[in-house]
């Protein structure tokens, strides 16, 4: 398991005791609104959250807590497929930390760790398309917008509707060319 460090955050793998952190920003219904989440987000959502992210294995699905000032303030997983040498990233932070690049500076070091560690030839990312936060964060990482799934699943925030969801991607050589090595 690996620990990673940016200017203003510490990123490591979850511990069971993160559970009254997550529970603090996940029960926020903004901060689920286009996440696949129970709603209302209970205790017990965020006490399985962090236990699914301690016991699910680094090496397929490494889930990283998004650590300020000592607390863990949301969290950063990479979903890796080996065989196709690609992997989904997904994020999400408390709504009080909005908005100050803090998602950004922790996907960029993220990938760059993913990229070496996985071998990855490219890693994608998706969001509802109305989502409009999300996909700019994906377009501050450099990825491009590969197109919108219609319809693809239903929503839990807004049982009866489903959610078009956009993709984005950025391939190894296109990741390689904007960070140094
Ligand atoms: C989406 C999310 C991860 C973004 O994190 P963040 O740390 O706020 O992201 P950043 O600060 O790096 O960037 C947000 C960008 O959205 C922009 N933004 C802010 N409000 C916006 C709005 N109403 N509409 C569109 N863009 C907006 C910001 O200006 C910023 O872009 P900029 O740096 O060019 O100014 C965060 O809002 C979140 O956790 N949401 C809840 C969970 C979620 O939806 N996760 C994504 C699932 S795919």
């Amino acid at each position: 398991m690996t620990t990673l460090r940016t200017d203003r955050l510490l990123l490591r793998p979850f511990q069971l005791t993160d559970a009254d952190d997550v529970y603090a920003y996940a029960c926020d219904s903004e901060w689920g609104r286009y996440l696949p989440v129970p709603s209302p987000y209970e205790y017990r959502d965020a006490v399985e959250f962090v236990a699914r992210s301690v016991l699910t294995s680094w090496d397929v699905n490494p889930a990283f807590a998004i650590c300020l000032n000592g607390r863990c303030v949301g969290g950063i997983n990479i979903r890796v497929d080996a065989s196709r040498g690609t992997a989904e990233i997904g994020y999400s932070i408390a709504r009080e930390h909005w908005g100050r690049g803090l998602v950004s500076e922790a996907a960029m070091a993220v990938m760059d760790w993913a990229f070496n560690e996985f071998g990855l030839a490219k890693i994608t990312a998706m969001a509802d398309l109305a989502n409009t936060r999300s996909s700019r964060v994906m377009e501050k990482l450099g990825m491009r917008r590969d197109g919108v799934l219609r319809s693809e699943r239903p929503s839990d925030a807004d049982p009866g509707t489903r959610q078009d969801m956009v993709v984005y991607s950025v391939l190894r050589d296109e990741w390689r060319a904007r960070t140094p090595a």
